[in-house]
């Protein structure tokens, strides 16, 4: 028997950092979505927990005890007091250090599978702490529908539905670490100001109104991601510029970029338009995870 889920890439649509903890680290303020482009975690029946991996993004990983999924297998396993292992096979579509948040959604999928896979039955909310113990993205990827997220991600509530629109991400395939980003984010922040934040209206109608609340929130790690990698300023730039883009913006920490469009035919046709001009630049086109 094998089970098969898919772990979709999210998407800031705004990320306001609020404060630092003592630890160091930041307290945000953002909206949290998801989109189709998505990895997938199969798990089947084993004596003993092993990981294998395959898919375009497969390549730069590495399969052992240090990767978030075999410490999400692990964490369950000893805290539900699981003797059986699992085989975890990973299809890697999600781009590397990309602020895609493809390694926390690796992480949920597999606490969900395993959940279900060894019939331990937890409800989300039990989950929710081993999420939070293996990154800060974690518990938002295990929620998977929108979010607000608030301390260092771990506070959530439950966000407007996204109104229908295509999304297009754009990835100029230079690995940029969060833990850079945040590094880059304090030494130009060394003190972070007390703001008010407007609260989210109860809906979206339609995209017009989205770009209304995200445009003006932004994504206040965009100086710090751009004095990592430079070309974020480029990719952005050229974004912004593609016919029919409602909004462009920063995902989490970078390098990948979105821009909203009214329709896929849209997306697709800013798509190839950039392909035709940086051809080396990955990109994908789609919509919100269902
Ligand atoms: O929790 P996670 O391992 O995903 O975070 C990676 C790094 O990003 C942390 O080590 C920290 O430096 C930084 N970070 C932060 N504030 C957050 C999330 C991450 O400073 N809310």
């Amino acid at each position: 028997m094998s089970l098969h889920i898919l772990a979709p890439a999210k998407l800031n649509l705004f990320l306001t950092i609020m404060g630092r903890r003592e630890d160091g680290y930041h307290l945000l303020d953002s909206l949290f979505v998801f989109v189709g482009l998505a990895d997938g975690i199969t798990v089947e029946a084993s004596e003993t927990l092993s990981f294998a991996l395959s898919g375009p993004f497969a390549t730069n990983l590495e399969c052992g005890d240090d990767n978030i999924v075999m410490k999400a297998a692990a964490v369950l396993r000893r805290e539900a007091c699981i003797a059986d292992g699992a085989r975890i096979c990973l299809d890697k579509h999600i781009p590397l250090a990309a602020g895609l948040g493809g390694g926390s959604a690796d992480a949920a999928a597999v606490l969900c599978a395993l959940n279900d896979h060894w019939r331990i039955g937890w409800p989300l909310e039990r989950l929710e702490p081993l999420a939070a113990r293996l990154g800060a993205d974690v518990p938002a990827c295990l929620a998977g529908k929108p979010v607000m997220a608030r301390g260092i991600g771990e506070h959530l509530t439950p966000a407007p539905a996204m109104p229908d629109c295509a999304i297009l991400l754009v990835n100029p395939g230079i690995a940029t670490p969060t833990p850079q980003v945040f590094k880059a984010f304090r030494s130009m922040n060394p003190e972070i100001a007390l703001r008010a934040i407007p609260p989210l209206p109860a809906r979206f109608e339609d995209l017009t109104a989205l770009v209304e609340t995200i445009g003006p929130r932004g994504n206040d790690l965009l100086p710090a991601a751009i004095a990592v990698t430079p070309m974020i300023a480029e990719v952005l730039a050229a974004l912004t510029m593609l016919p029919g883009a409602a909004h462009a913006g920063l995902c989490g920490s970078g390098a990948t970029c979105f821009a909203l469009f009214e329709s896929a035919a849209a997306a697709t046709r800013a798509a190839q338009s950039l392909r035709n001009v940086h051809p080396s630049w990955w990109s994908w086109s789609g919509t919100w995870a269902v």
